[in-house]
């Protein structure tokens, strides 16, 4: 070439894509079993598992399955599980009296699986109660009808201390009500539970993209969560939120969902000095899915873009649906 067009020919990225080799050697960002978390579901009196059909591949566990699920999970090298409460339909109530309950599903649940690996792998609970009441809030209501928030934080503070006394290592706290780190730290330490963590849901969209989620909690929600979850819009106020949860002593942060929120992650991730992990949430994974089994995309390609996008982004840590599988190929 005679001519020099900028730095070219000198400069030739493509040298360094040339075979599979190269482009591992110079790979930025590496994808291991240890990034990620499996999120599950277990259902009150069921004694065959039931697909979740919004979520081909995902299932509503029994005790055993779920149990079984924790082993595959961590000899496949996955870092923990965060558990999913599915009570029997006829206990689900106003306040949501079943997540607080020590024989709870979910509670139990979490026996079942600290039996099963103890504390081989680190297990986690959402601390929510949408699962658990009749009208599918996050929270209890008031007179009105509205999100109550602080009476909605005594009923997190107690079911800190159920999961906390049933074993699990880290609380996953979902509601957005406002103090909820700090009430629930509180109540973990009040109660002897000094050593278990607060993985806060620091960053939460109210998203079209839970809902499977909805289908595999048999939530019968009726309106949306949008007086408690944040904007789609908003960037700054996450950076808000962050600042309020560590002040309230969260250990962990958590942005949710996943990939349409990547800049969100990666300003999150340039901030904190504590770990931050992302949810690739349900309707995540429902559209690779649909997509894949239309032949429209290469689903393991598919996988492996999506979380290499979310660990470049920032994330230490990944909750996906495919945690199992996934940490077998790697
Ligand atoms: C609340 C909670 C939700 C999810 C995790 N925790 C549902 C919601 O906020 O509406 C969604 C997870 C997913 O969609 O995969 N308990």
């Amino acid at each position: 070439m005679s001519t020099t067009y900028g730095t070219f020919p000198g400069s030739r990225p493509r040298r360094l894509r040339t075979t599979p080799a190269m482009r591992r050697m110079v790979a930025e960002t590496r994808l291991h079993p240890a990034d990620l978390i499996l999120p599950a579901f277990v259902r009150e009196g069921i004694s065959t598992p039931a697909p979740i059909s919004a979520m081909p591949g995902v299932v509503q566990h029994t005790r055993d399955t779920l149990r079984k699920a924790a082993v595959e999970a961590l000899e496949a090298g996955v870092a923990g599980i965060m558990l999913f409460g599915v009570p029997e339909e006829a206990k689900k109530d106003a306040a949501g009296t079943a997540g607080t309950d020590p024989d709870g599903i979910l509670q139990v649940a979490i026996r079942d699986v600290k039996a099963e690996v103890g504390d081989e792998l680190v297990i986690m609970s959402d601390l929510c109660l949408d699962e658990f009441t009749d009208h599918g809030h996050c929270g209890v209501l008031d007179a009105s009808g509205r999100v109550d928030n602080d009476a909605t934080l005594e009923r997190y503070a107690e079911m800190a201390q159920v999961q906390a006394d049933a074993g699990v290592h880290v609380v996953g706290p979902s509601g957005m009500m406002d103090g909820q780190v700090g009430v629930i730290r509180d109540a973990l330490d009040q109660t002897g539970h000094e050593d278990v963590s607060v993985l806060a849901y620091t960053v939460k969209y109210s998203s079209a993209f839970y809902g499977p989620f909805r289908e595999a909690v048999g939530s019968s929600l009726q309106g949306d969560r949008k007086t408690y979850q944040q904007d789609p819009a908003n960037s700054r106020e996450s950076m808000r939120e962050l600042a309020l949860d560590l002040a309230e002593g969260a250990d962990m942060v958590m942005v949710k969902p996943a990939l349409p929120y990547l800049d969100v992650l990666a300003k999150v991730a340039d901030t904190v000095d504590v770990p931050v992990a992302a949810y690739q949430i349900s309707g995540e994974y429902a559209m690779v899915e649909a997509a894949a089994a239309n032949g429209w995309i290469d689903r393991d390609r598919a996988i492996m873009e999506t979380l290499t996008g979310i660990k470049r982004a920032g994330a230490d840590m990944i909750l996906t649906y495919w945690a199992t599988e996934v940490a077998r190929q790697l």
